[in-house]
């Protein structure tokens, strides 16, 4: 994509990227490692899933898979098809949502905000049930079979890949001196992916370490469980999760992940969401562990005002 004229981008699609970079102060013991933080909540949606968004249609057109005409296709509970419904709307593709009235209404109102016409697969008194995703991949999967329609499929497309991989060149030019490890909870694993290889073809030594809520530590010990962090924790090994770009997995305390989200807005005025919270909740530790004169890095995925509604900031 062509850099903005005179600092005028040419649509909003160019406003993706270029996040800032903080550096905890109130936070982090005194002796320990600086700790690193990429605000991804400075993408138009408010995300990190407007990078792989973009660059799930924009590999896709390059293919020549998508095509003007087309409607772009998603089964989602929220972020990634906000992000999609945005770059659908800017690029001019009609966007259908798979989703259901198990996930917040501010969710579904903001892809119908940017024009996702949606498809709403009834859950079971609201709940997030093991039958669910299971029903609406199929309902994507049906709508699909029409050759007019363009299924991004996010858990299986390598083009998140390629977008979250600019999330890691940033940081090698943001960043002066060497990070010494980055860590980042794992969804579709998209984002540690894209990170991981930015970095490593830049040579750098980045210990890479996956993180996942204690509760239903899948990666670490095969068993699901009950949580409630938003995006990650999949229930099972999501397939664009390869071991070779990374080096080890940590199960984060879930309660800890939400005290750290309200820690971080109330000391450090990075107002984030839970899975934020346990990011920096894994960057701390491993500060500690690997003390002064280290850099850990991390991303605060999305912003706070996506979780208003629930009780993450109350009282
Ligand atoms: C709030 C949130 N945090 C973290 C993640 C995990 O990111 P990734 O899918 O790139 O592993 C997601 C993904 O949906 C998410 O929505």
């Amino acid at each position: 994509m062509p850099l903005p004229a005179k600092g005028v981008c040419a649509s909003a699609l160019q406003a993706i990227g270029n996040t800032p970079v903080v550096r905890l102060q109130k936070i982090v013991p005194t002796i320990s490692a600086d700790v690193l933080v990429k605000l991804e909540y400075f993408n138009p949606t408010g995300s990190y899933k407007d990078r792989m968004a973009l660059s799930m249609i924009e590999e896709a057109e390059a293919r020549g898979t998508l095509r003007p005409g087309m409607t772009v296709v998603e089964y989602t509970g929220g972020s990634t098809g906000s992000s999609l419904a945005f770059v659908c709307a800017v690029k001019g593709y009609p966007f259908k949502v798979v989703s259901s009235d198990a996930f917040a209404r501010e969710k579904l109102q903001t892809m119908r905000a940017f024009g996702a016409e949606l498809m709403i697969v009834p859950s079971v008194g609201g709940q997030v049930t093991p039958d669910l995703t299971p029903r609406m991949i199929e309902a994507a999967r049906e709508l699909a079979k029409d050759p007019g329609i363009y299924w991004t499929d996010q858990l299986h497309n390598a083009d998140i890949i390629t977008g979250h991989e600019k999330l890691g060149r940033e940081l090698l030019e943001q960043i002066e001196g060497p990070i010494h490890a980055f860590c980042g909870a794992v969804g579709t694993a998209g984002m540690l992916m894209g990170v991981a290889r930015a970095l490593r073809q830049a040579n750098s030594q980045a210990r890479m370490i996956a993180l996942e809520p204690a509760s239903s530590a899948f990666l670490s010990t095969g068993k699901a469980g009950t949580h409630h962090v938003e995006g990650i924790g999949i229930g099972s090994v999501p397939p664009l999760l390869d071991s070779a770009f990374y080096d080890e997995v940590r199960g984060i305390d879930e309660g800890e992940a939400r005290q750290m989200a309200r820690r971080l807005a109330q000391e450090e005025g990075i107002f984030a969401g839970v899975s934020s919270g346990l990011n920096v909740v894994g960057a701390l530790q491993l500060a500690q562990e690997l003390g002064a004169g280290h850099t850990i890095v991390t991303v605060a995925v999305d912003t706070g005002l996506k979780y208003l509604a629930g009780d993450l900031y109350e009282g």
